[in-house]
């Protein structure tokens, strides 16, 4: 099958597994792995005035994402920062008001439109010096990760100004003002693919892009505005660095995925949690690597439950290369031991 297995403590498991390698046991990181359920997080998080503060002060930055490192021994760390920082870079005002989430001035008219600039790299800076920081601390087996959300994710909450169950606004701007909308959408491609290329440049290894809000989209739509756009990131970001990792996590995209995986180009492909596993295994181009995609909650409920969907999700990938994560982030309330435990399970049974 021209696939090789090697023992996962060569090097960086997380990068061979994209050489078509299958590790064992696979490399294992979580999405959100820095956060509010680490008590140390909330221990520095504590000492910025804001969220976006703390995401631009690169010794706080650094240290939010090798705080999971260094208790849980990831096969990758992922930049502490957030997505909204584009449109911050872009001129849009973006707060975090705490236990509510995002507010944006929404974006109304063609107008609120044309006044964002292109993205101020100069602004996104500390970002750039939180990469070097960690690279410096990092393990030599712990990957970096950097990331940016999806052109649809991220005007989803440009336009709406805030989260919403279901990204109405955005939807329905972009029915009503296609022309428009998708200048915003072109606008989002190329501060994406600046925004990568620098992060590259200042020492990621791999990247991910989060289209969180995929999976409320027709196919006509999805195409439109998820594939398309995501399409064109990768190929920017590759014009520039050949060699990078891509990672595409089209939340929700469902029975698209085996198309999305093809026509993107990404490496590798985050599988959320209510794929089948199996189904993708058989589904999608044995190029690709699967990620994924256990339940946030079963990593909360802990036990058998843990156990046996984490065992479930092995043997759905074994025989091709996997990197193994949650199908969506962790959630604030998951409790420490359960992802000891999670680990454990990993590194015997993988
Ligand atoms: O550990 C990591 O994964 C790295 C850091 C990271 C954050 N956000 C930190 C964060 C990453 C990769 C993100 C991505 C992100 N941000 C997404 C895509 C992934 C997903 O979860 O779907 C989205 C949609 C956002 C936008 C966003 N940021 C929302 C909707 C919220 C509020 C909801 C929430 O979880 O609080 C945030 C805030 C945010 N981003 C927090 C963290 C740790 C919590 C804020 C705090 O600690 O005060």
């Amino acid at each position: 099958m021209g696939l090789e297995s090697v023992p996962s403590s060569k090097t960086k498991p997380f990068l061979n597994v994209f050489d078509h390698k299958i590790v064992s046991p696979p490399p294992a990181w979580l999405m959100r792995q820095a956060g509010r359920y680490l008590p140390e997080y909330r221990e520095i998080r504590a000492k910025a005035s804001s969220f976006l503060d703390f995401c631009y002060t690169p010794k706080l930055a650094a240290e939010a994402t090798l705080q999971p490192i260094t208790r849980f021994g990831f096969s990758a760390a992922i930049l502490f920062s957030d997505i909204l920082v584009v449109p911050d870079a872009l001129g849009q005002k973006v707060s975090f008001e705490s236990g509510e989430g995002p507010r944006l001035d929404p974006l109304v008219t063609e107008q609120d439109i044309a006044k964002l600039s292109g993205i101020n790299l100069q602004k996104l800076e500390p970002v750039f010096e939180t990469i070097d920081r960690v690279k410096s601390a990092l393990p030599e087996e712990t990957a970096l990760i950097g990331f940016c959300g999806a052109p649809w994710t991220v005007a989803s909450y440009m336009v709406a100004g805030k989260g919403t169950p279901d990204q109405g606004p955005a939807r329905l701007f972009a029915y009503r003002q296609q022309g428009l909308f998708q200048k915003l959408i072109d606008l989002l491609v190329s501060a994406s693919i600046d925004y990568l290329a620098a992060q590259i440049k200042a020492g990621v290894e791999a990247i991910q892009i989060f289209d969180s809000w995929a999976g409320v989209l027709p196919p006509h739509e999805f195409e439109l505005w998820c594939l398309k756009p995501v399409k064109a990131i990768i190929e920017g970001v590759r014009a520039q660095y050949p060699e990078i990792r891509i990672i595409a996590f089209p939340r929700g995209a469902g029975s698209h995925l085996p198309a999305f995986a093809t026509i993107c180009g990404a490496d590798a492909i985050g599988l959320d949690t209510p794929v089948d596993p199996k189904w993708a295994a058989k589904e999608i181009d044995q190029k690709i690597v699967l990620q994924g995609n256990l339940d946030p909650l079963a990593l909360v409920a802990g036990g058998k439950a843990l156990e046996s969907s984490t065992r479930n999700i092995l043997e759905a990938f074994a025989g091709r290369p996997h990197i193994f994560n949650l199908g969506h982030g962790i959630l604030p309330e998951t409790p420490l031991e359960h992802v000891e435990h999670l680990l454990k399970i990993l590194r015997s049974e993988g």
